[in-house]
């Protein structure tokens, strides 16, 4: 069953991104609502099932590893499960594993990551200003992550900075913090806000579109078409000035989905063909149902049977209901 995994409209699946917890230390207004219920642990994937899952994945061809949560770093003994996979790496089979994190538990983990073979980190950073910081986490210390990101930077561990744009919020503030990014030796991206979960507030006045965002970085910086691509959805300019690189990630105005080449995992074993999709496959009952892994192959064939052509995202100021109702930190972006 060695077959690489294509889907109906003829894309290879080479990416997993695995969500190893539903839990996170901060609350992202644009994320959760303050009061967000946790799945029960009893629910979630154990690190083997977890490893099992990923193994199959990576026998058929999935070449690139992200955990996401949640916030990956708060699941008890997330390193065990990062060790494990850095099997695959050492055999080539696996040419990259990486996390996208909130960058809160990195002062301890930076040098161990690295130690298992992960050679970037995407870090969750929407302002560089210690209140508004805390504003948007509502929990979050902006010092403990700059921290966290300076020790993975020690550690040998590119960044990436990853910063949702958000109207009324940091609009103003993106081209300082390009500065800043690529000032650090780090990446950077802009992401435009995605209509998924119930929030405590109405996300249709956080929407902006990237192409403002741009035209307003242009007043600043000259911005060059770069040719780079890392398999994700970004497309990347070069900053004249700093020679640093920006990434715009557009689901809202420009989507990518034709060269889609991934899948999601939750805790839960729940495989998730689209981010902006309901449909879903159940692969707890298969690797709890089986031995072998006969039965997982043939479920995650079926199920990326019916992976679609795209995702159903609307910003909808009428309704104003998100057009995906699970929350962003089921499948971690
Ligand atoms: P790189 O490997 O560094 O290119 O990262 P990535 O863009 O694959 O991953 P990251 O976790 O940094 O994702 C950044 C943002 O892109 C998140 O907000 C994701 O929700 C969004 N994103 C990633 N993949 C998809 C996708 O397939 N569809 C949509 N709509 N958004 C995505
Ligand atoms: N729209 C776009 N990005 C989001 N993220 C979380 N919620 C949303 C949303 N509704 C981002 C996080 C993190 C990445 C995994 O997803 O800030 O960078
Ligand atoms: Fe946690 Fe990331 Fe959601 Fe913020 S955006 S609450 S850091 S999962």
């Amino acid at each position: 069953h060695a077959a690489p995994i294509i889907d109906p409209f003829g894309r290879a699946i080479s990416y997993l991104r695995i969500s190893v917890t539903d839990r996170c230390d901060f609350r992202c207004t644009y994320c959760m609502s303050e009061t967000m219920q946790f799945l029960p642990k009893r629910d979630l994937l154990t690190l083997e099932e977890l490893d099992r899952i990923a193994s199959a994945f990576i026998e058929r061809g999935v070449r690139r590893l992200r955990l996401t949560g949640g916030e990956p770093l708060v699941r008890r003994d997330l390193m065990q499960l990062v060790r494990s996979l850095s099997r695959h790496l050492a055999t080539g089979r696996l040419g990259e594993l990486t996390m996208t994190t909130n960058g809160s538990q990195l002062v301890r983990y930076a040098s161990e990551l690295a130690d298992c073979g992960v050679k970037r980190l995407n870090v969750s950073l929407d302002t560089l200003d210690p209140e508004k910081f805390r504003a948007i986490t509502r929990r979050g210390d902006l010092a403990r992550v700059l921290e966290g990101i300076e020790a993975a930077r020690r550690a040998g561990i590119l960044i990436k900075i990853n910063a949702v744009a958000l109207k009324g919020f940091n609009e103003f503030e993106l081209a300082d913090m390009v500065a800043w990014a690529h000032g650090e030796g780090h990446e950077m991206t802009v992401i435009e806000t995605m209509p998924m979960g119930e929030i405590d507030e109405d996300r249709t006045d956080r929407y902006l579109p990237l192409d403002l965002v741009r035209a307003r970085l242009a007043e600043r910086w000259t911005l060059r078409e770069s040719a780079h691509r890392t398999g994700g959805p970004a497309r990347y300019v070069t900053i004249a000035e700093t020679g640093g690189r920006l990434g715009f990630i557009t689901p809202m105005t420009h989507n990518f989905c034709e060269s889609c080449n991934r899948v999601r995992l939750t805790c839960t074993g729940t495989l998730y063909m689209c981010l902006g999709q309901e449909d879903a496959a159940d692969l707890r009952a298969v690797v709890r149902g089986s031995e072998g892994d006969e039965a997982l192959h043939r479920a995650i064939d079926s199920a990326i049977a019916r992976k679609p052509k795209g995702h159903d995202f609307v910003i909808d100021r009428a309704t104003r209901r998100p057009s995906v109702s699970r929350h962003m930190s089921v499948t971690g972006g």
